[in-house]
C-alpha cells in the first residue's frame, strides 16, 4: 500500500526513539535531520492518519473491494528460473494491496540465492541480520541441537509460536518491514503458519474504536528490555508505537507480539482496552488466513501479524527446513 505521510506525531515519535537509541548528539542530530527528511519525502494525505478521514475511506473501500474479489490462498506460479512472469506482476500487486502477502510455488526448489534474487523482484533489498541467520543473511529456520545456542529460541524449535510481527524489538534503523519465507521441506505433521493483515487489523480497530488507535500509536505503547546474556547485551532495551508509518515508504507498520515475557505494555486503561481489542479480533478468527506451505512454496509479505504451529518431524523424510528473509524494505514489485 503506498500511504504517505508527513505527521507531528509521528515525527515526534521517531524522535523520541532516536533518543533513546543514538548516545552520540552529533550522530543523533544526523539521524534526526536524516529522519525529517524521510518523511518530508512523503506527503500528508496517508489515509492511515487519524484526521484524513476521507483518503481513510477511500482507501478503505478499495481495500474492501479488492478483498472482496481477491482469494488469500492463491498461489502465484513462478517461470523455470525462478522468477514472477511478466504476466502476473499486476495480479500480484493487487494481491499484496488486498492481504499484504502472496504466496508463491517455484518449479524447481530454489537456493537460498535464488530466494534472494526472487525477493528483490519484490523490491526487497535491504536485508537484515538478525544473530541466528547464515553467512548470507538468510536464516535456515530448522529444530536445532540442544547444544546450538539458538535452541534458546522457539523459532529453532519444532514448538508453537504465537501472534506476532518480526522483528518487534528492533530499534528504530532496523524496522522490519516486510519478510519473506520459503519452505524447502515442510514438516511430517504441523508446521502451518496464520495470517492476518496488519493494514485490516488497523481498519477494524478505526472503525470500532478510533481513540484507541491514538494509544496504539503513542511512542511508549510498548517497551522492550534489553537482551543481556551474561556480560552481554545482545540487544538494548528498545520502546515504541505499535503502529507506526514507515518514515521511508510511509507504509503503516506494525509491531506486536502476544507473548507476555520480555515486554512491558503500556498500563492505563485506554492502553489496556487498546491490547484487549487486538487479542479480541484475533481470537476471533474472522479474517485469519491458515495455509500450511509445501515443498517449494514460499510466502512474501509485508510484516504481517502471524504465528506457527508446532510441528513433528517425519522420521523418514527430511527435517522441516523454511529459508527466511527479513527486509527493512516494503514490498514494491518491479517491472521487469
Ligand atoms: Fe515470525
Amino acid at each position: 500500500m503506498g500511504g504517505s505521510n508527513r505527521h507531528g506525531g509521528v515525527i515526534k515519535s521517531c524522535l523520541i526513539q532516536a533518543d533513546r537509541t543514538m548516545t552520540s548528539g552529533t550522530e543523533l542530530n544526523a539521524t534526526v535531520d536524516h529522519m525529517q527528511a524521510m518523511l518530508n519525502d512523503c506527503n500528508n494525505r496517508s489515509p492511515f492518519l487519524l484526521q484524513n478521514e476521507g483518503e481513510y475511506q477511500a482507501w478503505r473501500q478499495r481495500k474492501l473491494s479488492n478483498r472482496q474479489a481477491l482469494s488469500a490462498s492463491e498461489v502465484f506460479k513462478l517461470d523455470s528460473s525462478g522468477r514472477l512472469p511478466e504476466s502476473s506482476l499486476n495480479a500480484v500487486r493487487r494481491q499484496i494491496e488486498a492481504f499484504n502477502f502472496a504466496i508463491f510455488e517455484s518449479a524447481e526448489t530454489l537456493d537460498k540465492n535464488a530466494f534472494l534474487l526472487l525477493n528483490e523482484q519484490f523490491g526487497l533489498y535491504r536485508i537484515d541480520a538478525n544473530p541466528g541467520a547464515d553467512e548470507d543473511r538468510v536464516t535456515s529456520l530448522r529444530v536445532v541441537k540442544p547444544s546450538d545456542a539458538r535452541s534458546q529460541y522457539i523459532p529453532y524449535t519444532n514448538r508453537a509460536l504465537n501472534w506476532h510481527t518480526d522483528g518487534y524489538y528492533n530499534s528504530l534503523d532496523r524496522r522490519i518491514e516486510a519478510f519473506a519465507l520459503y519452505c524447502v521441506n515442510q514438516a511430517g505433521r504441523g508446521g502451518g503458519n496464520y495470517l492476518f493483515d496488519h493494514e485490516w487489523m488497523y481498519l477494524l480497530i478505526r472503525d470500532q474504536s478510533p481513540d484507541l488507535l491514538d494509544a496504539l500509536m503513542s511512542p511508549d505503547m510498548m517497551r522492550i528490555p534489553a537482551n543481556v546474556q551474561g556480560r552481554d547485551v545482545i540487544r538494548p532495551e528498545e520502546s515504541g508505537p505499535v503502529f507506526s508509518l514507515q518514515p521511508d515508504s510511509c507504509a503503516l507498520n506494525m509491531r506486536y507480539t502476544s507473548r507476555p515475557r520480555n515486554i512491558v505494555w503500556k498500563s492505563d486503561k485506554r492502553s489496556e482496552r487498546a491490547l484487549n481489542l487486538i487479542r479480541e479480533i484475533l481470537m476471533d478468527g474472522d479474517a485469519v488466513v491458515d495455509i500450511r506451505l509445501q515443498n517449494r512454496q514460499g510466502l512474501v509479505c509485508n510484516n504481517v501479524l502471524h504465528g506457527r504451529q508446532a510441528f513433528h518431524d517425519d522420521a523418514q523424510r527430511p527435517a522441516r527446513l523454511i529459508y527466511r528473509a527479513r527486509y527493512y524494505d516494503a514490498i514494491d514489485i518491479q517491472q521487469d
